[in-house]
């Protein structure tokens, strides 16, 4: 039986069929024929995977089976599991997530992101429609790229005539970035975000009116 994904991209009889077969009976309800994603039920919602080009990344997420996906350690053969890996990473992951930059993908994040998920490090606790923006710290690259692409639930799709496939790169490097930033000689202030953040404002403030009162006498101590 040829799969939907050959179907519709006229690429039946490739090395990658029977990874597609896998992936058309077990990973396709959740996931969508393309990968593309799926905004439903919790129970069937399953991110898109356009962007997964991490081949032990998408093994391991197929036998642990991360939050509602299952686990198939136990209903799939190893091959099985290689080959719907492979698969995905060879042909469902089409946005090729080169060329990224750091700075490019802050004005973007503040620009198209930021509204709803606030900072990219402590991520909204906006209240959207009804269902709130997600902190994204715990989001892979991947999972981010497809988001944008995406859309899940009430986020828009921005689509490559919006953002372009490296100013995804871009974005989701940014937000990889803001959670991990290397820290020279001090505690990691993203622990703590917005909240930090603040309280550093504030106390930047307090020493400014320090110093004003001070310069007011004269200098003079
Ligand atoms: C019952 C629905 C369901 C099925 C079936 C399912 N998934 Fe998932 N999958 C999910 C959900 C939901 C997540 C998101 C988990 C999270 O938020 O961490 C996910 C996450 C993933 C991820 C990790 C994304 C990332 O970057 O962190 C990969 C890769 C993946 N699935 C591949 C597959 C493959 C391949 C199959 C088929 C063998 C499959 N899934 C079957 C629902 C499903
Ligand atoms: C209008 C508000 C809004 C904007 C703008 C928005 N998002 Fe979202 N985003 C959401 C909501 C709401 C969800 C949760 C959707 C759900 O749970 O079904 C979400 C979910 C996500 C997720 C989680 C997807 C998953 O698989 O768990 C990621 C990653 C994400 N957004 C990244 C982004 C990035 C990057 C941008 C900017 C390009 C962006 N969002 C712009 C509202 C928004």
């Amino acid at each position: 039986m040829p799969a939907a994904w050959s179907q519709r991209t006229g690429n039946a009889g490739d090395p990658f069929v029977h990874g597609e077969e896998v992936f058309a009976q077990h990973c396709a309800e959740c996931h969508g024929d393309l990968g593309q994603g799926v905004s439903g039920v919790v129970s069937i919602a399953g991110p898109n995977l356009q962007a997964e080009h991490d081949l032990g990344h998408v093994l391991t997420a197929i036998e642990v089976g991360p939050s509602h996906m299952p686990s198939f350690a136990r209903t799939l053969s190893v091959q099985d599991m290689r080959d719907a890996a492979g698969f995905v990473t060879h042909k469902i992951a089409v946005i090729p997530m080169e060329d990224g930059n750091l700075s490019q993908g802050g004005e973007l994040f503040r620009m198209y992101c930021s509204a709803c998920h606030r900072t990219a490090v402590r991520g909204g606790a906006l209240v959207f429609d009804g269902v709130n923006a997600p902190d994204l710290t715990t989001k892979s690259r991947a999972l981010i790229a497809g988001a944008i692409r995406w859309g899940p639930g009430p986020m828009p799709k921005f689509p490559p005539a919006v953002l372009s496939d490296q100013q995804v790169a871009s974005i989701a490097d940014y937000v990889k970035y803001v959670q991990h930033p290397p820290s020279p000689g001090g505690s990691p202030m993203n622990w703590y975000g917005p909240v930090a953040e603040g309280f550093v404002a504030w106390v930047v403030v307090v020493s400014m009116i320090v110093v004003a009162m001070w310069i007011e006498r004269g200098g003079k101590g």
